[in-house]
């Protein structure tokens, strides 16, 4: 389930240099689609006030934000300098580190609730940060994190098949963990459970990303996420122009007129310690 070998060093530095690029164009096109997520992650966690609350792969620090509003003490971590400043810039009364997710800086026991809002399928080894979150967690404390979910109808479906019929998937990119592994429920619970996590609950959601016309699906991942920008800098330029359009053909049944509205199905994992 964890799918073929690859080079967990190759993948963190095409990672890290995709979201140092893009740390601004990611908040500028994703804000208002991520953190539709953060009010039910933190619900699932039981965030109150007082808590010690670790954002791990922070991006602009939208999950610490609602948290601090929540009345917990907040640390955002990214590996990203470029996030972190941005995060600092966004919450400028809160705490961000760079840091990595493999290697927190932080002792055991110290957090009662870990969240990560889409950032485990972007860890060279996903299971190392899991194991990570929770040797940081008090006992009885909770790790909650999100992570995006296979579906016909999904933007990153429409975006990869348009990528698949006008250029090509394989362009020799470093790859990491599957896509979707953290979207099934099953190995969820399996990884979590292996790691000493109890009560694992995975949750089916659907945000919707709101684009203000169909065609604008390839400008927006081209200027906001790490693998999907690397994927669309290595196809022939000659082919982009066809994979834009793909791209538009396939969000055009999601169009409504002033605004195109697309479904991102994902998946909310929570688990407790101990
Ligand atoms: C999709 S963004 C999510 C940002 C934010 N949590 C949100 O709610 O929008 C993924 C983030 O993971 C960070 N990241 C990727 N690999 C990381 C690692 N190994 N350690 C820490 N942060 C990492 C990236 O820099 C990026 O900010």
């Amino acid at each position: 389930m964890s799918g073929a070998p690859y080079d967990p060093a190759a993948f963190r530095n095409f990672e890290h240099e995709g979201w140092e690029r893009l740390s601004h164009g990611y908040h500028r096109h994703w804000e208002a689609l991520t953190t539709q997520a953060v009010p039910r992650l933190l619900a699932s966690a039981d965030v109150a006030k007082g808590m010690h609350v670790l954002d791990v792969a922070c991006g602009p620090g939208y999950a610490s934000g609602a948290a601090a509003a929540w009345g917990a003490t907040t640390v955002g971590i990214d590996f990203s300098d470029n996030m972190v400043a941005l995060a600092k810039t966004n919450f400028s009364e809160l705490d961000f580190q760079t840091a990595d997710a493999e290697e927190l800086p932080f002792p055991d026991g110290n957090f009662d609730v870990v969240l990560i809002n889409f950032g485990v399928l972007h860890f060279p080894d996903p299971d190392t940060a899991l194991a990570e979150a929770y040797r940081v967690l008090k006992l009885g404390g909770r790790l909650a994190f999100t992570n995006w979910a296979r579906s016909e109808e999904s933007a990153i479906t429409i975006a990869m098949k348009a990528i698949a019929d006008k250029g090509s998937l394989e362009v020799g990119l470093p790859t990491g963990t599957p896509l979707y592994r953290f979207a099934d429920h099953d190995e969820c619970k399996a990884v979590l459970g292996g790691i000493g996590f109890t009560n694992t609950t995975c949750a089916d959601l659907t945000f919707t990303w709101r684009l203000p016309r169909p065609d604008m699906l390839m400008e927006t991942f081209q200027q906001a996420t790490a693998r999907m920008s690397g994927l669309l800098g290595a196809q022939d330029p000659e082919v982009l122009p066809d994979i834009s359009a793909a791209m538009a053909e396939g969000c055009a049944p999601y169009d409504q007129g002033s605004i195109t509205i697309l479904p991102m199905p994902a998946v909310l994992t929570v688990g407790t310690k101990g």
